[in-house]
Parts: C-alpha cells; sequence; structure tokens
C-alpha cells in the first residue's frame, strides 16, 4: 500500500469513521447545523473533510471547499476570487449554462453586466456575482459587500438549483490575515462576525470550518463572546490511539509482523499523529517486507527521518513562537513527562516565564497536560529533533 504526505481519501483514509459518518449524516440531512473541526496540526483534518465532500458530492449534494492556505496571495481579493470560482465549479453540472469567472473578470466592466445576465442565473446570484467580481475588477472598495457576495453566491445558487449544500473553509482562522486596500489592511477578528451574520442568513448552505490552534480558535468560537461560540457543533479530531494504529498498520504494513513493544514506540514517537505514521511507515517500508519488526527499527526510522528531513518538517512549528517558548519546548524535549518544577529547575527557567510559556504552548497544541504538573510534548518526533538539534551544539 502506498504512503503518502497529503491528504487521504477513500479506502487509504484508516479509522475516523465515527466524524465521518457524523458529519455525512447531518449534513446531508434537512437540519441546518453546521460544524466546526477542531484539531492539531497533521491529524488528518484535511482528510475528514475531503473524504466527506466525496461521499456527500456522489450523493449529488454541491461541496465548496476552500482551504485558507491555497489562497496566495493572502488578500480578500484573492479569497474572493476562490470562493467564487469553487462555488461555481461545485454547482457546475447543476446550472443551466457554462461559463468560466476567469472570461467574466476578463471581459470589460461594463460587459459584465449583459454577460452575467444572460447566463440565466437568478437575480439574486447574479447579484452576487456582479458584487464579487466588481470586487475583483477593483471597481469597489466595500469588503464587507464583496465577502457577503462571496458567501451568499452559494446560498443562492442552492436556492437557484433546488438543492442543500455544504460549504467547508479550511484553517478558517486565517481569514483575518487577509489584507485589502492600498494600505495593506488585515480583515482582522471583524471578518468572523461578518460571516456570522452571513451564516445566520443561510437556508440551504451549511457552514463546515477547521482549525488548527486553540489560541486562533479563541477570537472564531471559544471564547464566550466569539460570534461562532453557539452556531456551530464542535468536534474534536484526536490523535490516533492505539487501536487505529492497529488499522493503519494493517491497511499500509500488512505485510510485516510487528512485535508490541514496536508498536508502542511507534506510537510514543508519532504522537499518533497520522502524517508521521506515514513518513515513519515509508521509511520503514524501505527495509524490506515481510519481516518482524522490533523497537530498533523503529528507532533507526526515526533517527534516518530526523537526519534528512527534520528540518524541513519541524520548523514551520517553531516559526511563530517566542525564543522562550522554543526554550521551553526544548527543555521538555529533554526532559519527557517530567513535572515543571523539575524542568524548570534543570534548565534554569523563570517561574513566570515557564507558566506564560507552558500555557501558550499547550493552547497551540504543542505540550498536552499528563497529569498534574506534568506535561509532555504532543510530537515525539518533533522532540526527537529537537533533542537532536541541541546535541549537535
Ligand atoms: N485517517 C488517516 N489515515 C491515514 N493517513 C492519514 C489519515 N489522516 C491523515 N493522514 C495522513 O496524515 C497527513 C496529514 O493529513 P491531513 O493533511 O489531512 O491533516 P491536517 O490535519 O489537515 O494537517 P495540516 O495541519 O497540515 O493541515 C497526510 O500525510 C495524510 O496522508
Ligand atoms: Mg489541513
Amino acid at each position: 500500500m502506498g504512503f503518502r504526505l497529503t491528504p487521504v481519501t477513500g479506502p487509504d483514509l484508516v479509522g475516523r469513521e465515527k466524524i465521518i459518518g457524523e458529519l455525512e449524516r447531518e449534513l446531508g440531512s434537512e437540519n441546518q447545523i453546521g460544524f466546526l473541526i477542531y484539531g492539531l496540526r497533521r491529524t488528518g483534518k484535511t482528510s475528514v473533510l475531503k473524504e466527506t465532500q466525496r461521499l456527500l458530492e456522489a450523493r449529488g449534494m454541491p461541496v465548496i471547499y476552500v482551504s485558507m492556505w491555497n489562497i496566495a496571495p493572502r488578500t480578500v481579493d484573492e479569497f474572493v476570487r476562490v470562493l467564487s470560482r469553487n462555488a461555481i465549479a461545485s454547482f457546475w453540472r447543476y446550472l443551466p449554462s457554462k461559463f468560466r469567472l476567469e472570461e467574466l473578470l476578463s471581459v470589460g466592466a461594463g460587459a459584465v453586466k449583459a454577460f452575467i445576465s444572460g447566463l440565466k442565473l437568478t437575480i439574486a446570484a447574479q447579484n452576487d456575482l456582479e458584487m464579487a467580481v466588481s470586487y475583483m475588477t477593483r471597481e469597489s472598495d466595500d469588503i464587507e459587500k464583496a465577502m457577503t457576495g462571496a458567501f451568499m453566491l452559494t446560498e443562492h445558487l442552492s436556492e437557484m438549483t433546488g438543492r442543500r449544500s455544504v460549504l467547508m473553509l479550511d484553517e478558517f482562522p486565517t481569514l483575518r490575515e487577509l489584507q485589502y486596500g492600498r494600505y495593506n489592511q488585515k480583515a482582522g477578528e471583524s471578518v468572523f462576525g461578518l460571516i456570522r451574520t452571513i451564516h445566520e442568513d443561510f437556508r440551504r448552505t451549511k457552514l463546515v470550518i477547521a482549525g488548527s490552534y486553540r489560541s486562533t480558535l479563541e477570537p472564531v468560537a471559544f471564547s464566550k463572546r466569539a460570534p461562532f461560540y453557539n452556531g456551530l457543533l464542535l468536534r474534536t479530531l484526536a490523535p490516533f490511539e492505539m487501536q487505529e494504529l492497529g488499522k493503519f498498520i494493517e491497511h499500509y504494513m500488512g505485510g510485516f509482523k510487528w512485535e508490541q513493544n514496536a508498536r508502542e514506540t511507534l506510537l510514543h514517537v508519532s504522537g499518533g499523529l497520522p502524517f508521521n505514521l506515514q513518513l515513519l511507515g515509508r521509511e520503514l517500508q524501505g527495509s524490506g517486507g515481510g519481516r518482524r519488526i522490533i523497537p530498533d527499527d523503529v528507532e533507526v526510522a526515526i533517527r534516518s527521518i530526523i537526519r534528512t528531513e527534520g528540518d524541513v518538517r519541524f520548523s514551520d512549528y517553531l516559526r511563530d513562537l517566542a525564543p522562550h517558548e522554543i526554550r521551553i519546548l526544548k527543555s521538555y524535549s529533554n526532559h519527557r513527562g517530567e513535572g515543571i518544577k523539575d524542568v524548570m529547575t534543570a534548565e534554569h527557567i523563570e517561574q513566570a516565564t515557564m507558566r506564560s510559556g507552558v500555557k501558550r504552548l499547550v493552547k497551540d497544541g504543542l505540550l498536552r497536560r499528563t497529569g498534574r504538573g506534568t506535561y509532555d510534548l504532543v510530537d515525539g518526533l518533533l522532540a526527537r529533533w529537537l533533542q537532536a538539534a541541541d546535541d549537535e551544539v
């Protein structure tokens, strides 16, 4: 079975039956209820969204998927463009006449109106498109109107085609980074309030948003005053546990015989993150088929991954952290599972610094609380990479 480092769907997606089952059932139903999917980096959020999209589309439901990480440049303009384009693509086979948004953008401003009215869209959908297009062709500065147009386009296309639809926004908190205007202002947190207001008008479109970091989800949904605090069902995607690891091994490495303690080593170092399992699995596969896997084999694979691609894989984890937070993370990689006091003393870190640093690292899912006053890194590979970096100096 082939390993991969990009989102998986179909038979290659292991486990996750419960959440995918619920998403398919609920989103496919008459209920007007949306979801917020929260999961650490590389737990498989995008895979779950894509698989749900696949299942719903097979049932004739248009699903619009937009990942904020694919919005480049990160501007309102580009977001409106991608959202409108994807909405139209999803409804393509249900629309009366074919067209491309690109064509629409290339025709002169004055022609846009005539062009759109030739498409046999409803008036509401025409207005949304005109608004979105005029924003993209820089005839308007009103981001509120442009965003409303882009979001309502899906709703109006649903109405027009007599269907229910789903709008998936992956890495949703990044919306506040979108830039606009001459001075590159950022959309800011008010964009979440705006989307909530738009969402309240949806009758046929269900919203599914996903995010990776607790701290960035706070102004979206986690704090009491956040716009989506009550509006969406929250579902958390946890790393794999032993049972799912077993399924993963069976599906991807059926030919190997695993000793129980090798499985434990694999679970510990991968942190149950499917991404790490794909990486480690591929590395282990290279060592030949039909063999018995012992903890030492896993150890060899870990070393090789850290050496050949540790820097590429893990340096972006540290990018947004303050120096003291990196230091705390490193300390924990050298004192895994130890009490906060012991780590503080061993590494000469001040109490206040330690407290605030640990709090932030827990919020961002890099550390997790394992007991009273004890924390550990979530990602065992990251821990090993940090240790290795420390050993080099
Ligand atoms: N259920 C699964 N079974 C097998 N592999 C999986 C599963 N879920 C995710 N993966 C693998 O893990 C990696 C990350 O998956 P995915 O991109 O879906 O996660 P993510 O949470 O969206 O990550 P990111 O935080 O980087 O956006 C990919 O290599 C994918 O192949
Ligand atoms: Mg993702």
